[in-house]
């Protein structure tokens, strides 16, 4: 029907979303995603901790009944995500004494085994990974990882190349988020120029969009999304929600932030609903988000929302737990917000 969201873009570039494990046991989420895009990403079980439970031990039946939703609906399938310094099983990096140089050999084998076991298993299933998430820190630095402690910088690489070792057909990304961030654009930037070098195979990059009303500039935003387009890379903007509350200071973030009694009221105003102003503001970000993307259809080959429902959005609990925010396309009844019919009529009269 003609909210319909995907073949609106399908012209400019794939529209997708993330997926929770709630979502693909809710027939009423599942028919709305089935009608409204083309993509889909697992938010949290493709990660190491969720299919190899222990050493050598795979569990992937949810995986596999999930690539089979997406395999059989002719959804493009993203792996996410291969190598992160999160979602690790507790038993890899048990502290083993080894000198430097029998950790990197050990490690890098480890890190092969399972990226060779992962993209060998969905290989003409999964249309591209995220190989390596979240490699760099603001500033520009690598952040410290067990990965980058026990192989060195060059695991980023190695990673590369295992993944195209076992399916040379499969697309391979790098995923992050602040890219519109100067200094950490410049990292990223020239550690895929590195890997271009070496002719280590990379065929495009995520831009995370974990975006709020006023982050980022859409200026940065275009520029960052030019520059990447111009190293010949595909352009994905993976993880987009745009949160509509307000950005607590430093010291009230955090995995463990909770909010302040004092402050519920400023950090939390839209407990009861999202009053039409704010509705608005929140339409109006994501209309021009998607002209900044749709200037760059060219380059932008994706545009993934970090999840369909309000109700089950990690904006909730980050950069504060336990709050109500608004972020993605499907209020917490699963209803559609003005967003989708005005993205629609964005694409339509483009
Ligand atoms: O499924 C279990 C449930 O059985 C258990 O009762 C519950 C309480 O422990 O945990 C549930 O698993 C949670 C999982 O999300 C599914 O909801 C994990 O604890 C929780 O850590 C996990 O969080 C995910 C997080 O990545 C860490 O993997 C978020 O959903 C997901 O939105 C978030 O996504 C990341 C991207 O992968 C990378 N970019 C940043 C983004 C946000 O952090």
């Amino acid at each position: 029907d003609s909210s319909n969201l995907y073949t609106t873009y399908e012209k400019y570039f794939y529209v997708g979303v993330a997926l929770s494990k709630t979502d693909t046991a809710d027939d009423i989420v599942m028919q709305s995603v089935l009608e409204n895009f083309n993509s889909m990403t697992h938010e949290f079980a493709m990660k190491w901790s969720q299919v190899e439970t222990s050493p050598g031990v795979y569990d992937f039946s949810y995986m596999d009944d999930f690539a089979g939703i997406a395999n059989k609906n002719n959804f493009r399938l993203i792996g996410h995500t291969l190598v992160w310094h999160k979602a690790n099983p507790s038993w890899l990096f048990t502290d083993r004494v080894m000198n430097d140089d029998m950790a990197r050999d050990f490690y890098l084998e480890v890190m092969r085994k399972h990226i060779a076991t992962m993209v060998a298993r969905y290989r003409g299933k999964v249309h591209g990974w995220d190989v390596v998430n979240e490699a760099f820190y603001y500033d520009g630095n690598f952040r410290p990882s067990p990965w980058l402690n026990l192989i060195g910088k060059d695991y980023i690489e190695k990673a590369f190349e295992f993944a195209h070792q076992a399916d040379p057909d499969v697309e391979l990304y790098y995923n992050d988020y602040g890219l519109v961030d100067k200094s950490k654009q410049d990292a990223v930037v020239e550690m895929i120029q590195r890997l271009q070098e070496k002719g280590v195979p990379i065929h495009g990059v995520g831009i995370q969009g974990h975006y709020s009303l006023t982050y980022p500039d859409l200026e940065r935003l275009d520029n960052a999304i030019a520059r990447f387009s111009e190293l010949g890379l595909k352009v994905m903007i993976t993880e987009l929600d745009v949160s509509v509350l307000p950005f607590p200071g430093p010291e009230e973030r955090g995995e463990d932030a909770e909010i302040n009694p004092a402050r519920v009221q400023e950090l939390n105003p839209y407990s009861e609903g999202l009053p039409d102003e704010a509705m608005q503001q929140l339409t109006d970000r994501y209309v021009d988000l998607f002209c900044i993307f749709l200037k760059h259809r060219d380059a932008v080959s994706r545009v993934t929302f970090w999840g369909v429902t309000d109700a089950r959005s990690w904006r909730n609990d980050w950069p504060v737990k336990g709050r109500t925010d608004h972020p993605l396309l499907y209020d917490r009844n699963m209803q559609p917000k003005p967003v989708v019919p005005a993205l629609v009529d964005l694409a339509t009269n483009y």
